[in-house]
C-alpha cells in the first residue's frame, strides 16, 4: 500500500479514497460471495453512476423488489466503500451493488458469467469537467488548484479511481469473461427510454410500457435533482459542498477546454484506446 497524498492511497495499482476504505476491505472482496442473481453497476467516477443506479433501482422496485431503503446508496451500496456497514449476505435477491473497481479488483465470483454487470462509460472530456467540479469542495479529495493542474492529475491517473483510460481498456478487454451490458452516458441522454428498455431486457425484467414510462420519469435530470433518495444530498455539506446533479449535459467540456487541452485528450485517446474502436459522442 502506498500513500499518495492526504486523501489517497494506492493499493493493487488503484487509487482509493483514504477515508472510505482500507486495503483489508479490498482484499476481502476476493472472497466476497457472489450470487447469480446479483446486479453490479460499474463505472469510472463521474460517468453517470447515480443516474444508472436510479434507473436500475426503479426497474427492480417496479418488478416487485424491496422499497424500504432510505436512499439509493443504501439500496445499491458501493462494493469497495464501506459507508453503510451492512451485512450484504443477509439481503434478499436480487442484490444491487455499485462499483468503480477494475476487473482484477472485483470479487472473482462476478466472472462466472451469471451475475449481471452494467458498465456505463462517458466521453472523457465531459468526464474530466464533471470530475473537476466534483473535486472542488470535496473533503475526501485534493482540491484542484486550477483546471489545468487537475487535468494533469487526471491524465496521469493521480485521482481516485486512477486512470480513466485504464478503466475503459480493462473492462473492454475482459468483457468476454462477464455477463455484461455496455452503455454510454451519451446514449442515455439522447434516448433515455431506449436505454431503460435495454437495461430491462438485459436484466430479464418484463416491464409494461406504463412501468417503463414511470422509470423514465423517475430518472430524468429534473426529477432526480429533486429526489432526496436519488440525488445524494444526504452527504453532509462539510464532506461535499457541491452537487451530484450539476448540469447533466453532453458537451459542457467546450466551455472550459482550450484547443490544446482538447487535442491532448484526443492524442491520449488514440494512443491508449485507439485499437478498441470505441465511438464517442462529444456534443
Ligand atoms: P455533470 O457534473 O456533468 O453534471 P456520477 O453519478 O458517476 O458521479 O456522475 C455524475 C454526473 O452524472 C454529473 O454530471 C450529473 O449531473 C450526471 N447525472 C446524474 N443524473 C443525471 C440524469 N438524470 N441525467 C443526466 N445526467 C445526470
Amino acid at each position: 500500500m502506498e500513500q499518495i497524498n492526504n486523501h489517497l492511497f494506492k493499493y493493487k495499482n488503484y487509487n482509493f479514497i483514504k477515508d472510505l476504505t482500507t486495503a483489508k476491505a479490498i482484499d476481502l472482496l476476493q472472497s466476497f460471495e457472489v450470487r447469480d442473481s446479483d446486479i453490479y453497476l460499474v463505472t469510472y467516477l463521474k460517468s453517470g453512476t447515480i443516474w444508472a443506479q436510479q434507473i436500475i433501482i426503479s426497474i427492480c422496485e417496479l418488478d416487485g423488489g424491496p422499497t424500504e431503503y432510505l436512499n439509493n446508496s443504501e439500496q445499491m451500496p458501493w462494493l469497495e466503500y464501506k459507508i453503510h456497514d451492512a451485512d450484504y449476505s443477509l439481503r434478499v435477491s436480487p442484490r444491487l451493488f455499485a462499483s468503480h473497481l477494475t476487473p482484477v479488483l472485483m470479487p472473482p465470483g462476478v466472472k462466472d458469467q451469471k451475475a449481471k454487470v452494467i458498465y456505463v462509460m462517458r466521453n472523457p472530456k465531459d468526464n474530466i469537467i464533471s470530475y473537476y467540479h466534483f473535486s472542488c469542495g470535496n473533503s475526501n479529495m485534493k482540491t484542484p488548484e486550477s483546471f489545468d493542474g487537475f487535468l494533469e492529475d487526471y491524465l496521469n491517473g493521480n485521482v481516485p479511481g486512477s486512470s480513466w483510460f485504464d478503466h475503459i481498456r480493462e473492462w473492454h478487454l475482459n468483457k468476454d469473461q462477464y455477463n455484461i451490458l455496455f452503455l454510454t452516458y451519451e446514449d442515455m441522454i439522447l434516448d433515455l427510454k431506449a436505454a431503460v428498455t435495454k437495461i430491462c431486457s438485459f436484466l430479464g425484467k418484463n416491464l409494461s410500457e406504463e412501468a417503463i414510462k414511470q422509470v423514465v420519469e423517475k430518472s430524468t435530470f429534473k426529477t432526480m435533482k429533486k429526489d432526496p433518495k436519488a440525488n445524494y444530498e444526504f452527504i453532509p455539506k462539510e464532506i461535499f459542498s457541491g452537487t451530484f446533479m450539476r448540469k447533466g449535459q453532453i458537451g459542457d467540456w467546450k466551455n472550459s477546454f482550450t484547443v490544446a487541452q482538447s487535442e491532448r485528450v484526443d492524442k491520449m485517446l488514440q494512443e491508449k484506446l485507439g485499437d478498441l474502436s470505441l465511438k464517442f459522442i462529444w456534443e
